[in-house]
């Protein structure tokens, strides 16, 4: 039972709060295995302790397999202008998986769902699709349901924050000078319109954030959005300003829970913006830098 939440909206706090480990995500509630509760509950994403740990490492296992430039070069040919079903193709065609095309539509639906509580018979069903193709045949044991899960959320966190990035760096592109290179502009498009805008924790202990007590058990809102833009750190905050200097945003997180396939999205995102014909934008170097 939650019985108090806190919200913080600066940089500092956020930060601090994400590095304290007595806070992590809110655990999921199981269901039947290939269902979205099961999903939820199966992957890195929702997980602590120990168990984060080992899903973590089933993910940055295949993200290690995924080589950026090999994305960055895929989506850039991909003639699919929705940013969220291409972002999806890229990873999946690179991971080999089978039938690409109904893994992209299904990732799609879960997508939509993966972050809220409701039950959505719509994406139960996309999830019971995906273990399908993702699960060996001849595997059904906890570690392969384990694995496929991950792989599983691996594409679909990957896809509407893709996705969103790719759109608002296009809006974006519209109001600045020619010549600019694509990844400063996807640097500064994190940090002032964030494709993912908050994170939540919740307290497994008793800890303090920031000067404020926060008992076992009660919730906390990260504004990753409102931190991007404090102006104790970013002069100017809400002045989209190419070549900043200052920190990195906070947009793909922060030790240790920091996003994974932070150089994938970038490389994803670079390819993406590179195939638009109107697009003030230089092609720079192959480079799939971090935005830090
Ligand atoms: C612009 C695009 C992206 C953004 C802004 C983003 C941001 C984030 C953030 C903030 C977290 C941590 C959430 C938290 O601590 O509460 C996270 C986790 C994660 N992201 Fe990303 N992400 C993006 C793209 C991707 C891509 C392309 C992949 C995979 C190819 C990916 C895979 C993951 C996974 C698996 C996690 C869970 C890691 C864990 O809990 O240890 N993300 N992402």
């Amino acid at each position: 039972m939650i019985s108090s939440v806190h919200e913080f909206d600066r940089y500092a706090d956020v930060r601090a709060a994400l590095a304290d480990p007595h806070l992590v995500p809110p655990p999921a509630e199981s269901g039947p295995v290939g269902g979205m509760a099961w999903l939820r509950a199966t992957v890195a994403r929702f997980s602590s302790g120990d168990t984060h740990a080992r899903r973590r490492a089933l993910v940055e296992a295949d993200l290690a397999r995924l080589d950026p430039l090999v994305l960055r070069k895929a989506i850039a040919l991909d003639p699919d202008d929705d940013a969220r079903r291409a972002s999806v193709r890229a990873l999946a065609d690179a991971l080999a998986v089978p039938e690409p095309d109904a893994v992209v539509e299904a990732i799609t639906i879960v997508a939509g769902a993966y972050f809220g509580d409701a039950h959505d018979t719509a994406a139960d069903q996309a999830v019971a699709k995906l273990l399908t193709l993702m699960l060996p045949t001849d595997s059904g044991d906890d570690s392969a349901l384990e694995a496929a899960a991950n792989r599983i959320g691996l594409l679909v966190q990957a896809c509407d924050a893709t996705g969103n990035l790719i759109d608002h760096a296009r809006r974006a592109a519209g109001g600045c000078p020619a010549g600019h290179d694509i990844e400063t502009l996807l640097v500064e498009t994190l940090r002032h319109d964030p494709p993912v805008r908050a994170t939540r924790r919740m307290a497994i202990r008793d800890t303090r954030v920031a000067g404020v007590d926060i008992a076992e058990g009660e919730l906390i809102i990260l504004a990753v959005a409102a931190a991007n833009r404090d102006p104790e750190v970013f002069t100017a905050p809400d002045t989209f300003e190419l070549e900043r200097s200052g920190p990195p945003s906070l947009t793909f997180g922060s030790p240790p829970r920091v996003c994974p396939g932070r150089d994938h999205a970038m490389a994803i995102a670079a390819g993406a913006l590179s195939r638009d014909p109107d697009a003030p934008i230089a092609d720079d170097r192959t480079s799939t830098g971090s935005p830090s």
